[in-house]
């Protein structure tokens, strides 16, 4: 049977041994970033802490695509040439977030719903003219005891299915993440509850707008508790819990679950994903990562807008990149985090 070509490009994104860098942060979210290490946030920084990522040496081993924000799509690097072009002279699938942010649901003030589907199948064409090849959108899911309620839920997975469905029209892949926050005192149950139930809503919708599932990548939230929760849980029972959430609500046509990292600090996010996979020898996807901050919180804070610092953060981000592509397989070790 031949393979469509869509199908192709979603297993190349979760591909053994390879994961996702989301490099998507707005430039309201990358100037609180830039701001706790001290650096200006300019189009200048920006682009060029962008560069340093890119190049670093070895992601390719590990990475097999970046997402990226509409801003860096446009940009040349120092050394002249496209950061698109960089990736992809590395073998590595550019991607863009293409939601416009989140807004307060209606009726709901308390809970949001993402935006952004107006003039999407324009943009999505302008994206995939300038190298795009797969995208990315994100619905917020809050949670306390009355939150999420049935309404935010159901209009989030709506937005997510008639985005991946315009996506999948204009020839990409799209990667839907219904983000169920870790902001919260909930414990691990309660996020197991809501997480199943964000999955079961988003996965009817897709099915409703005939979204290709083969043609899809997963960026769920592992089940943890919250932040503020007084019932820490282990390792083992993060990856247990994640594991049952994911068997019970996502078919098995999906070629991949990239997760996000949420918050958790760097080794935690690893930590969890090694765990995970040791889980999940049978499973019918693959399990890999697409963090943002568990990959960009060394070096960020290594470089801190310095350049004699450059060659150090690119090696704490290789780094981490590497630890991240072995617990995709279930090959990882906390005492690799000293080796550098
Ligand atoms: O939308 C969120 C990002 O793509 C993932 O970010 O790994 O810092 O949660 P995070």
């Amino acid at each position: 049977m031949k393979t469509h070509p869509l199908d192709a490009l979603a297993q190349q994104l979760v591909a053994p041994d390879h994961g996702i860098l989301a490099a998507d942060e707005s430039s309201g979210t990358i100037e609180k970033r830039f701001r706790a290490v001290g650096v200006p946030c300019t189009e200048v920084s920006r682009r060029d802490y962008r560069e340093l990522l890119f190049s670093s040496p070895g992601i390719d081993q590990h990475l097999s695509g970046v997402i990226l924000y509409e801003e860096t799509l446009g940009q040349t690097g120092r050394s002249g040439r496209r950061l698109v072009q960089m990736l992809e002279d590395r073998g590595i699938l550019p991607g863009i977030k293409v939601d416009r942010g989140v807004k307060a649901l209606p009726g709901h003030p308390e809970e949001s719903v993402t935006e952004g589907l107006d003039g999407l199948r324009e943009r999505l064409s302008a994206y995939r003219e300038q190298g795009a090849r797969f995208t990315k959108w994100r619905a917020v899911i809050a949670v306390d005891e009355q939150r999420p309620s049935a309404p935010a839920l159901r209009a989030n997975a709506e937005a997510l299915a008639h985005y991946a469905k315009l996506v999948q029209e204009a020839g990409m892949v799209p990667i839907v993440e219904p983000e169920v926050l870790m902001e919260g005192s909930h414990d691990l149950d309660r996020c197991r509850t809501v997480t199943t139930a964000a999955l079961d809503h988003l996965f009817s919708s897709l099915k409703a707008y005939g979204v290709r599932l083969e043609a899809l990548i997963l960026k769920p939230n592992m089940v943890v508790p919250g932040k503020q929760s007084d019932r820490p849980a282990t390792v083992e029972a993060v990856a247990e819990a994640t594991v049952e959430t994911l068997t019970r609500t996502v078919p098995a046509a999906v070629p991949g679950v990239a997760f996000l990292s949420g918050g958790q600090s760097p080794e935690e996010a690893t930590r969890h994903l090694n765990a995970i996979n040791l889980v999940a020898a049978r499973l019918p996807w693959r399990l890999t990562f697409s963090f943002s901050r568990a990959l960009q919180e060394p070096p960020l804070r290594a470089w801190a807008g310095k350049d004699g610092q450059v060659r150090e953060a690119q090696s704490l981000f290789s780094h981490r990149v590497r630890l991240n592509g072995l617990a995709s397989m279930g090959r990882y070790h906390p005492d690799l985090e000293k080796v550098t």
